[in-house]
């Protein structure tokens, strides 16, 4: 015996665990280490890169996954007509990237007009073909829609110049005749164009060409309004390109009045070659 005895029992506790204070240290360290390590590799690693989102974000004070979403809204639902890039499409839709109406309106005006459209007959429209309420896309919901304008916003890039709109303005006159215009044009780019180009040539991998179709040869009007009001889809055994064809073309407000004029309007096409 090399020390008293223990008295109290307190003492007797002590001297029961003389490795009570080096659990603890061991229990410490290995508490400790794993971030302790975890820390030291990340800060060896390549700082992950600040996304184009987070940038943008920063600058218009939300957060980046919206501006994401909003990104993703576009590509679905807006490029067909406005561009991958935002930089417009002649006679589908025009630029939205360093746009003017865009830096000229607030959210709320954006948000509106993405909301309602703005059909060729809308005393505002600039360019004879139509931009459908909610991008024709009855599924967009308001956070989408609210979404797609920052991501609108982060497409105007400080000190650019302004999209010019030579491609897309028509002149009042041009309208007048000939195969762009006449009657049943407006009709045909309100509720057509966007998948048979503006003057029925067809868009790859939308629609078909109409201008010269023999299908279109091939009936008569009264066929023809049969057609387009019932659509052909993919699993109609006549349809040729595995795409769909909407009945009414996806516009059941189109009047049998208006599809006659269609009609007539892509006959023309046919016969003016
Ligand atoms: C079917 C084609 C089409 C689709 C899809 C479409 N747009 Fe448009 N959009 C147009 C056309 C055409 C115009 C121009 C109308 C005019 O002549 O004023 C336009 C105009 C606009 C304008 C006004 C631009 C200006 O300079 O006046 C905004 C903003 C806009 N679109 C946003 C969107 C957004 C956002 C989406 C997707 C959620 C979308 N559009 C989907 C065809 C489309
Ligand atoms: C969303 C895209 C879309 C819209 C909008 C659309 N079409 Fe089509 N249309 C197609 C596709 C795709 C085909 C080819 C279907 C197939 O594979 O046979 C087609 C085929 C046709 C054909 C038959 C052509 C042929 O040679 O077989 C006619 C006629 C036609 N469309 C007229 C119209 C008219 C008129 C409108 C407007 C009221 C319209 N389409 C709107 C996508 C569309």
């Amino acid at each position: 015996m090399t020390h008293a005895r223990p008295t109290s029992e307190a003492a007797q506790k002590h001297a029961a665990d003389p490795y009570k204070w080096g659990a603890w240290a061991v229990a410490i360290v290995v508490i400790l280490t794993p971030p302790a390590l975890l820390g030291t590799v990340r800060s060896a690693l390549p700082r992950p890169e600040v996304s184009e989102f987070e940038v943008a974000a920063e600058r218009l004070g939300v957060h980046p996954g919206a501006i994401e979403l909003g990104r993703g809204t576009f590509l679905d639902s807006c490029s067909v007509c406005h561009g991958h890039d935002a930089r417009g499409i002649a006679r589908l839709g025009k630029p939205l990237r360093n746009s003017e109406f865009v830096q000229s309106h607030s959210d709320d005006e954006i948000y509106q007009v993405i909301l309602t459209g703005r059909p060729p007959t809308d005393p505002e429209n600039t360019t004879g073909s139509a931009m459908p309420a909610r991008a024709g896309n009855p599924s967009l919901d308001d956070r989408r829609l609210h979404n797609v304008v920052l991501y609108l916003r982060t497409l105007q890039e400080p000190g650019a110049p302004l999209a010019s709109l030579d491609d897309w303005v028509v002149a009042e006159t041009a309208d007048a005749g000939g195969a762009g215009g006449g009657i049943g044009h407006a009709e045909f780019v309100a509720s057509c164009s966007a998948c048979h180009g503006a003057s029925g040539e067809g868009i790859e991998g939308l629609g078909k060409p109409l201008a010269n179709s023999p299908f279109v040869d091939s009936k008569s009007d009264d066929e023809l309004m049969v057609f387009v009001k019932s659509g052909r889809p993919i699993w109609d055994a006549q349809n040729t390109t595995g795409i769909d064809m909407p009945p009414k073309g996806g516009n059941p407000a189109l009047s049998d009045e208006e599809l006659r004029k269609i009609v007539g309007y892509i006959r023309e096409l046919h016969a003016g070659g």
